[in-house]
């Protein structure tokens, strides 16, 4: 019987010996963690169906997004914002930007962009595209690679027609965005975020 336990001692140890290097092995395989970035862009002032705000409604999805992957946030702004704060005047300016297919220029740099391997981009449907400066930003990078996840904000829209587009100027590979009315993001933060959660549960990154 001492035999017996004494055996089973030697057993116990050996197994935890192995194990515990084995641990030890994991931890130093450094596996690099999976690096996700949410650009967007989205505007204050007046918007359709929530009058004046001081967050925009594509923002409001970001900042909900970044939060909940732990993901680094950028806006994209342009240099020189003259948009115009009346609701009518910014369709009609917006209408004008897309028309002539114009790239405003835009402030910042994401650092160290080669570092991320999932890029959210976020934009109000404005006009059935995305406004002209997302793809200012969309043209200043490189792809390559990378996993893309379009989100939205419209007012009946929904992402439209601008998975495609986005395709055609990435050569990454386009995954299933994710589009909510702006009145609801800007009003309603339960519905909000468990769409979200819903979405990105589904998407699985
Ligand atoms: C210039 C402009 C064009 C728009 N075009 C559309 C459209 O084609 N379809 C739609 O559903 N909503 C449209 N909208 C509504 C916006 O997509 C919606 O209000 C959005 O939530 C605004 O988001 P933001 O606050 O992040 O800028 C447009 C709004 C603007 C200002």
């Amino acid at each position: 019987m001492k035999k017996f336990f004494s055996i089973l001692l030697i057993i116990f140890v050996v197994f935890v010996f192995l194990f515990s290097k084995n641990v030890k092995k994991e931890d130093k395989m450094n596996i690099p963690k999976k690096k996700i970035l949410v650009a967007f862009f989205s505007r204050t002032g007046e918007q359709y169906a929530v009058g004046n705000i001081d967050k925009g409604n594509t923002a409001i999805l970001a900042e909900i997004i970044s939060k909940k992957l732990n993901a680094e946030i950028f806006e994209i702004k342009v240099k020189n914002d003259n948009y115009p704060k009346d609701y009518n005047e910014l369709t009609e300016f917006a209408k004008n930007e897309k028309a002539k297919s114009l790239r405003p220029e835009i402030i910042g740099k994401v650092e160290n962009f080669d570092t991320y391997d999932t890029i959210f981009i976020g934009y109000p449907n404005w006009w059935g595209d995305m406004p002209m400066p997302v793809y200012t930003f969309l043209e200043s990078y490189d792809f390559t690679g990378k996993k893309i996840i379009p989100f939205c904000t419209h007012e009946s829209s929904g992402l439209g027609t601008t998975p495609g587009k986005l395709q055609k100027v990435v050569k990454g590979k386009v995954l299933n965005g994710f589009g909510l009315y702006g009145h609801i993001a800007q009003n309603d933060r339960e519905e909000t975020e468990s769409k979200v959660n819903e979405w990105l549960k589904n998407l699985n990154i």
